[in-house]
């Protein structure tokens, strides 16, 4: 045999069993972010480099490390490691801020970083976001906030936390960098590799890295809150309030900074626990960036936004037996009834009933397999004699009985027995 290719490392397929569960997923996040008023957007999967340059920052894990870019004809294409940048870039394009005073927008999709894999941790992953644009907040901080948090318990994701921190405005995070600087500037021999180059590059980026020596040094570090100045802090106040009077539970890390350089003032995390989520329990997480559509060629216009990872949220839900059953599935016996089989076939799915006519032929056993492997609740059979009496033999696999239907009953009946068994039709909420 030939040997087989397997897929990227850290790209996983999704196989039918599992794309159920996904499809409640985004079903329910759907309604949940429709009834705040957030409309779909659908934008490419590869966009200039330097689209993420500008926008995540160099000096990033991201940029430095992750993107999967390449020259297609000259031009520097990257596939997204994230959903922001490519919504501001056509908020921009088509001028949508000309058009409404505030954008409340939605998306959903693949992500592609060359990350190590792990579990929670994919090189193809995908995340559904919410960007608000036009509303400097913090009302709709908090409000975005609450949505999320309200959407995990929809999700009964147990044992959620929100962490918040504010980077400022660019004032703030201007003098923060500074001081920063100072601070780590004499422990420089300290930090690691990465660190020394990013004490010169992105000094922020030191406050989030994983380095164990890195960690021990900025534990003393000043915080962001230190410095902040009254616009922002009255900001931050502002979605204190509205977040405890919501009852929404949050702590405050300041040293909470995020691996985006686009982020200024409101700053969130939400944390998981529990189902099969390990170490990478960050669901979602978000930001107000104030700049940066600014920064990518638009008016100064206010904006924030979160992304949450599919995968992480379907780690952290228990999963549920599947509670659907499988196609009718539809038995010709012999060459005759093949034609009245594809007829019959076409009739029940403009009926509503999803079937499979078996096309293979072979004996009735083999087709009663096949509609067992099929989680089949019903197959039909039609042979000869059957052709012959103007029936169909339906076959009930569930309740093992069978009898003899007129053809011009069968459409009806077998709807009305498959509604009965529906989840909440008369056999269904019985049992
Ligand atoms: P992010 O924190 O980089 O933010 O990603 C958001 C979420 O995507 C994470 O909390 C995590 O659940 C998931 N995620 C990230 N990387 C991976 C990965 N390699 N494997 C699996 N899941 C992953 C952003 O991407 C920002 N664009 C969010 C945002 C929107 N900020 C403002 N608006």
């Amino acid at each position: 045999m030939t040997r087989a290719i397997s897929a990227v490392k850290g790209m996983n397929d999704l196989l039918p069993s599992e794309v159920a569960r996904w499809h409640a997923l985004e079903s329910t996040i759907r309604d949940v972010v429709q009834l705040h008023g957030y409309r779909e957007i659908r934008v490419p999967v590869i966009e200039p480099t330097s689209l993420y340059v500008r926008s995540v920052g160099e000096g990033t894990d991201i940029v430095d490390k992750e993107m999967y870019s390449f020259v297609f004809h000259d031009e520097p294409l990257t596939v997204r490691p994230e959903g922001t940048a490519g919504v501001v870039r056509a908020y921009v394009e088509h001028a949508i801020h000309a058009k409404e005073p505030v954008s409340r927008l939605y998306y959903e999709g693949p992500m592609f970083r060359g990350e190590r894999p792990a579990r929670g941790r994919y090189r193809q992953f995908h995340q559904a976001g919410c960007e608000v644009f036009g509303d400097p907040g913090p009302l709709v901080d908090a409000e975005m906030i609450d949505m999320l948090v309200g959407l995990l318990r929809r999700l009964k994701i147990q044992n959620v936390e929100v962490v918040l921190n504010s980077l400022g405005g660019k004032g703030t995070k201007a003098r923060y960098r500074e001081r920063l600087v100072e601070f780590l500037e004499p422990k420089k021999d300290a930090l690691s590799e990465d660190s020394k180059r990013r004490l010169q590059t992105n000094p922020l980026r030191i406050l989030d890295s994983k380095d164990p020596k890195d960690q021990a040094v900025v534990a003393d570090a000043p915080s962001i809150l230190d410095v902040i100045d009254d616009d922002d802090r009255a900001h931050f106040d502002g979605l204190r309030r509205h977040l405890d009077r919501l009852g929404t539970p949050y702590s405050i890390d300041p040293r909470l900074v995020r691996g985006l350089d686009y982020y200024t003032r409101t700053l969130f995390e939400v944390r998981g626990q529990g189902g099969e989520l390990g170490a990478q329990n960050a669901l979602a997480g978000g930001g107000r960036y104030d700049s940066l559509v600014e920064e990518l060629g638009g008016p100064a216009t206010p904006a924030i936004g979160f992304a949450a990872g599919l995968e992480r949220l379907l780690l952290a839900t228990a999963a549920e037996p599947p509670r659907a059953h499988g196609p009718v599935l539809v038995a010709p016996l012999g060459e005759r009834a093949q034609a009245e089989a594809l007829v019959l076939g076409r009739e029940l799915r403009e009926a509503g009933v999803p079937t499979i006519v078996e096309g293979r032929g072979g004996s009735l056993k083999s087709m009663l397999r096949r509609a067992n492997g099929l989680g089949s609740p019903v197959a039909l059979v039609v042979g000869d004699g059957e052709l012959d009496r103007g029936v169909v033999q339906l076959k009930d696999l569930a309740a093992h009985a069978q009898n003899d239907v007129p053809r011009s009953e069968l459409v009806r009946e077998v709807s009305a027995l498959l509604a009965a068994r529906a989840p909440g039709g008369a056999e269904g909420s019985a049992g």
